[in-house]
Order: structure tokens, then C-alpha cells, then sequence
């Protein structure tokens, strides 16, 4: 199965709020997306990268990559949905198999996750990694809680995550909302999408306290 990964890179990380994106600030000496794209390829399944970045950036992005297998980076939009859109149209000609759609800004990935999401594309044409949620949700508006919700059977979506390409792209050009992941569209197809075990240590750096804690999950491995 010749399987292609989009880093979503796009994003201007304005809850981070630093100067400049998150996925290109240093962690333990290299730029977040670099991480991501390393952890990517680490299995060893995927072909090749293709970097979906802040138009303008593209040779900026691709030095940062510099080495390894990347397709040359093409400009995202100003939603993440709208660069996975660039990202597969850019794709259409490679045609592959599988699609993995990654944020850039998830650094770390256990061993075996691409494997095993690629496995289930056996038997979905989707898979993504989830982890049940631990805390107890409340509905709330005005500052008042409204009720609670049960948590049993409800997950936490994390990327990477997996797709039949032919699935991904059709889902996408029957989008009729904006999403925040791409197993939303296959879902809203009644397409079935299968929920793999994610993990902890795949930390969204969304806040500045994200990249401290990822720098902590990563420094065991040095030592
Ligand atoms: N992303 C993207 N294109 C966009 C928005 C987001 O490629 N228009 C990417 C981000 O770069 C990130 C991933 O999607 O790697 C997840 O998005 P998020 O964590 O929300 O990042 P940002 O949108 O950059 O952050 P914020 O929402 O705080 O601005
Ligand atoms: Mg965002």
C-alpha cells in the first residue's frame, strides 16, 4: 500500500501566541514540525511528506525538513479544512493508496502507530487514534453548569489519522461544514471510521505550557 502523509503546517498558532507559528519553534533543538515529521516516517510505511504550510513559506518549511522524504510544500487556507483541501489536490496526481493526515504541531508518536492505523485501513476506510476522555464533562452556558454529560463511550480524536485516499478526497468534496478533524466528513458520509488506542504522550501544542510538557516526555529518550 503506497501510503503519503500531509503535515498540516498551516496554522498560525494564535492561542500559542508567540512571534512566530508553533509547529517552527525549537524542541530540544529542533523545529516541532521536524519532530512530526520524523515521528511520520519512523515506522518506515510512509512514502513520502507532503508539508501544507502559511503561503509564503514554502522553501522556509522545506529547510526545515531538509533531508528527509518530502514532497515540495504547497500553501494550506485559512481553516485547517481548507489546507487538507490543498494538501489532496496537490496529492491527485500522485494517487496513493492511503493518506495520514498529521498536525505539525503533534511532536510526538508511540512506535507502531502508523503501522497499526494502516493495518485498519484493511478493514475501514478510515481509522484514527482516540483516547477516552478521563475528566467529567459538564454542559454549561452563562457561567453556570446546565448538566452533566456521561462520559462512557466518548474519545478524544489525536492525528495521525488515516484514510483510503479515494474516501478522504470524495469526503472532502462533499463537505458542507467546516470540520476540525477529517474523520468528522467520513463520518457525516456514514462512512465507518475505526478508533484505534492514541496516547498521552501525543501532546497538541496549543498553549505554551504544551511544549513544556513535550519537551519532558521527549528528554528520556536522549538520556
Ligand atoms: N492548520 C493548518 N491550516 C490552518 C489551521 C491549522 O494547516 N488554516 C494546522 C496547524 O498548523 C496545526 C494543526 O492544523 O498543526 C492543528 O491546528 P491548531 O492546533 O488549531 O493550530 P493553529 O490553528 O495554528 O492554532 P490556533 O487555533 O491557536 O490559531
Ligand atoms: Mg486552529
Amino acid at each position: 500500500m503506497r501510503v503519503i502523509a500531509l503535515l498540516m503546517a498551516a496554522g498560525s498558532g494564535t492561542r500559542f501566541g508567540a512571534a512566530s507559528p508553533k509547529q517552527y519553534l525549537p524542541l530540544l533543538g529542533r523545529p516541532v514540525l521536524r519532530h512530526a515529521a520524523e515521528a511520520l516516517l519512523a515506522d518506515g510505511l510512509v512514502e513520502a511528506i507532503l508539508p501544507v504550510v502559511p503561503a509564503g513559506q514554502e522553501a522556509q518549511v522545506g529547510a526545515m525538513l531538509d533531508g528527509l522524504p518530502c514532497l515540495p510544500p504547497v500553501a494550506g487556507g485559512d481553516s485547517r479544512q481548507q489546507s487538507v483541501q490543498a494538501g489532496l489536490r496537490a496529492l491527485a496526481a500522485a494517487a496513493p493508496d492511503a493518506v495520514l493526515v498529521h498536525d505539525a504541531a503533534r511532536p510526538i508518536l508511540p512506535a507502531g502507530t502508523v503501522t497499526a492505523l494502516v493495518e485498519a485501513l484493511k478493514t475501514h476506510p478510515g481509522a484514527i487514534p482516540a483516547q477516552p476522555v478521563t475528566d467529567t464533562l459538564k454542559a454549561g452556558s452563562g457561567g453556570v453548569i446546565d448538566r452533566t454529560v456521561p462520559r462512557a463511550g466518548l474519545f478524544r480524536a489525536q492525528t495521525p489519522q488515516a484514510f483510503r485516499f479515494a474516501a478522504l478526497l470524495q469526503a472532502h468534496r462533499d463537505a458542507t461544514s467546516e470540520a476540525t478533524d477529517d474523520a468528522s466528513l467520513l463520518e457525516a458520509a456514514g462512512l465507518p471510521v475505526a478508533l484505534l488506542p492514541g496516547s498521552e504522550s501525543n501532546i497538541k501544542v496549543t498553549y505554551p505550557e504544551d511544549l513544556v510538557r513535550a519537551e519532558a516526555a521527549l528528554l528520556p529518550r536522549l538520556l
